[in-house]
């Protein structure tokens, strides 16, 4: 096997004139050379308004790939990596989007502008303009760029037998992995396996597929030996993607008691040199998905600027969006006089976008359970009655959150045999989420034995069914119907086989009986039955596509409540307290969910608190790509994280929950800070700097 390093961009714009590789060349560990003079696939996946090739001649970004090296050690790679000499013409460049704005740098030709995508429903200027509008509020906010940071950086391992590629990928999704590589090799999907077991995290930066897998496979074919691709902690910051910053603009129309009657909002969203968004122009959405409006409006900018990429991570849209809208709720319900939680009850959502019914609506209910168990109306002082507690500030915030619950294909196959075990085979990966015992679980459920006696095969192209991948919360609602589903075939078809009859027996007595020996004699016992019916396994398949009925709407519901300490000298915040309150339907692995939700928690505090990838104003790179300098929350920072699920009256089941719970968590530790301190920020993340700077503004003040 070889190692492979790739060979990145040290400028931050201009054109690659010359490659000298002969120096790094005259080592004869290495074994396969390609670059931007010898190679022009495309990465179809890598940016959607453009074409962005594996290897550019036009390097965007510092970091951008301009080429790789395959040898037979990690260490002659590299050299060779460094040893190579490249040339450029260099390019006007942008930072910013402020600098982008004044000077765009026509990184790709035609300007550097996504948008402006606009959208919304009612007449808003209209409303601003009507009668009983108490007062109009605005407000900015902005968002750093931060990156998922899964602990595993990125990796690849690719081979060739004659024309069939194997690729053993750190991907969220082996099937969308497989549909990207064979669009960006130009071959048939059924000559491409795609092997994902374990990986140590994703958060959105390893779905679909990626361009060090279509490097592993290049250099692959190129050496005739198998070729992995492994990124540095660095190089994982750098040329993968994180989060887009966003500032946004929001401006409310608000009755006298307090309700919002029309939000315009306009956004500017620095994506970097390339971005790969699923929706290419969509990078917030507004208050429209938390509140009833009679009429909303937003402007939506996507900016490029000669940085790093930016793509999904959890969320995509969430956090930033929610930071902006439940700040600015906080803000009019204290401009009013109001108590948090009583403004939100008055506005949350009870219609999408004015029109659509909703399958479930517990959003309100996320609210009063919340507060009532997090003791709000004992804890939450109106802001006059500060409290402090050893030289620090205390305070409580409270924001909602909802989020898309999409349904479609599942696929699954369940078997059953003679002894009682049972086999699923599903195309899921793990990625940390448990999703592969999940599925266990309900075909454990839906059979009626024990989990144990249900072993699961997953993450192979070459015999999985498909699955969507661990992207957009969607396999619990995905697959899992499909386990169910197959589940629930085998198990008619085993009565129905050896009842010895063609039909099927009645399906309320399939219904109320199970394989499961402690349900009484109510049971079907399966060694019994497979013997009548001399079979040694059943195995089913389930092909499940869930639709959404006509003019409705799925959302997943969210309440968060955060209790703050702050420190009047240095401005430190510590989150004492955290309860986060979901309905997500039906939960089917209540242990997973509840750490679902408290990882999203911690993800929330990072980008809360600590943060933000420092972009070089003067060179667009990243100052702080490694774990020394840019922070994650660890344990000291970690509160105590209460989860509690509402049971839900969904029909459809499962709903989303992978990506909700990062949603409303800078929004209630920004108005916990307002509540404890007086100190509102709109910026993310609340360094210690920001907010001692504030805190000695309003001391001088005072
Ligand atoms: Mo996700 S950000 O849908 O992997």
């Amino acid at each position: 096997m070889l190692y492979a390093r790739i060979i990145q961009s040290t400028i931050p714009h201009g054109i690659v004139k010359s490659i000298d590789a002969k120096d790094a060349l005259s080592n004869p560990d290495i074994k396969a050379l390609l670059t931007c003079k010898n190679d022009s696939s495309i990465w179809n996946a890598g940016e959607r308004t453009h074409e962005r090739r594996i290897f550019t001649e036009h390097v965007r970004f510092v970091g951008d790939a301009i080429g790789a090296v395959a040898a037979t050690s990690r260490s002659s790679a590299q050299e060779a990596v460094d040893k190579i000499k490249v040339e450029y013409e260099e390019l006007p460049a942008v930072f910013s989007i402020d600098d982008a704005l004044d000077h765009p740098s026509k990184i790709w030709g035609d300007g550097d502008l996504i948008g402006p995508l606009e959208y919304g429903f009612g007449d808003a200027p209209a409303v601003f303009n009507s009668n009983g509008i108490f007062t109009v509020l605005e407000a900015d906010y902005s968002t750093s760029r931060v990156h998922n940071s899964p602990l595993e950086p990125a990796a690849s391992l690719a081979w060739w037998e004659g024309d069939k590629l194997t690729v053993v990928a750190a991907t969220q999704g082996i099937f969308g992995c497989r549909e990207g590589l064979s669009r960006d090799l130009n071959m048939a999907a059924e000559n491409i396996r795609v092997i994902s077991l374990y990986k140590g995290g994703g958060f959105g930066n390893k779905n679909s597929s990626m361009n060090y897998d279509v490097i592993a496979a290049l250099l692959s074919r190129l050496s005739g030996k198998p070729v992995m691709v492994e990124y540095s902690r660095e190089e994982e910051f750098v040329g993968v993607h994180g989060r887009w910053s966003s500032r946004q603009h929001l401006k409310g129309a608000i009755s006298r008691d307090g309700s919002l009657l029309a939000v315009d909002m306009k956004a500017h969203c620095d994506v970097g040199a390339y971005t790969r968004h699923i929706k290419a122009g969509r990078f917030v959405e507004g208050p429209e998905n938390y509140y009833s409006c009679e009429a909303w409006h937003g402007e939506v900018l996507g900016v490029y600027t000669n940085t790093p990429a930016t793509a999904h991570m959890r969320a995509p849209t969430g956090p930033q969006s929610c930071f902006a809208s439940e700040s600015f709720l906080d803000e009019v319900a204290f401009r009013l006089g109001m108590n948090p939680v009583e403004i939100r009850l008055k506005n949350a959502l009870t219609k999408y976008q004015n029109s659509k019914s909703l399958t479930s609506n517990h959003l309100k209910d996320c609210l009063v359970l919340g507060a009532d168990r997090f003791g709000w109306n004992r804890r939450w002082k109106p802001e006059s009655e500060k409290t402090t507690e050893n030289g620090e500030l205390l305070g409580v915030g409270v924001a909602l959150a909802t989020w898309h619950s999409r349904l479609g294909i599942g696929e699954a196959i369940v078997a059953l045999k003679s002894n009682g075990t049972a086999k699923v085979t599903i195309g899921v990966v793990d990625i940390g989420t448990g999703a592969k015992s999940t599925m266990a679980l309900i075909a454990a459920n839906e059979l009626g034995i024990p989990v144990d006696s249900v072993s699961v095969v997953w993450g192979d192209t070459s015999f999985c069914p498909f699955s969507i991948g661990e992207s957009g919360s969607r396999t619990t609602s995905f697959t899992g119907a499909a386990v169910r589903e197959a589940a629930s075939k085998v198990k008619r078809k085993l009565v129905s086989l050896a009842s010895g009859k063609t039909e099927a027996p009645e399906q309320s007595d399939v219904e109320r009986r199970t394989f499961n020996k402690n349900s009484g004699t109510n049971y079907f016992d399966i060694s019994h039955l497979m013997k009548s019916a001399g079979l040694d396994e059943i195995s089913e398949k389930a092909v499940t596509e869930l639709t959404l009925p006509e003019n409705q709407e799925r959302l997943s519901f969210a309440a968060h409540f955060a209790e703050v300490r702050v420190d009047i000298e240095t401005g430190e915040v510590k989150v004492t307290d955290y309860l986060a309150v979901h309905e997500s339907g039906e939960i089917v692995n209540p242990l997973t969910a509840r750490s679902q939700v408290r990882g999203g928690v911690v993800m929330g505090i990072g980008m809360a608190l600590y943060e933000r990838l420092i972009i070089d104003p003067s060179y667009g790179s990243i100052m702080n790509s490694n774990f020394y300098s840019y922070h994650l929350p660890n344990i000291v920072s970690i509160p105590r994280i209460a989860v509690e699920f509402l049971s839900s009256d969904d029909p459809l089941g499962p709903k989303s929950l992978g990506e909700i719970p990062i949603v409303p968590v800078p929004a209630a530790i920004g108005n916990a800070i307002f509540n404890a301190t007086g100190v509102r920020l709109r910026d993310l993340p609340f360094s210690r700097e920001k907010l001692s700077n504030e805190l000695m503004v309003l001391k001088k003040r005072e």
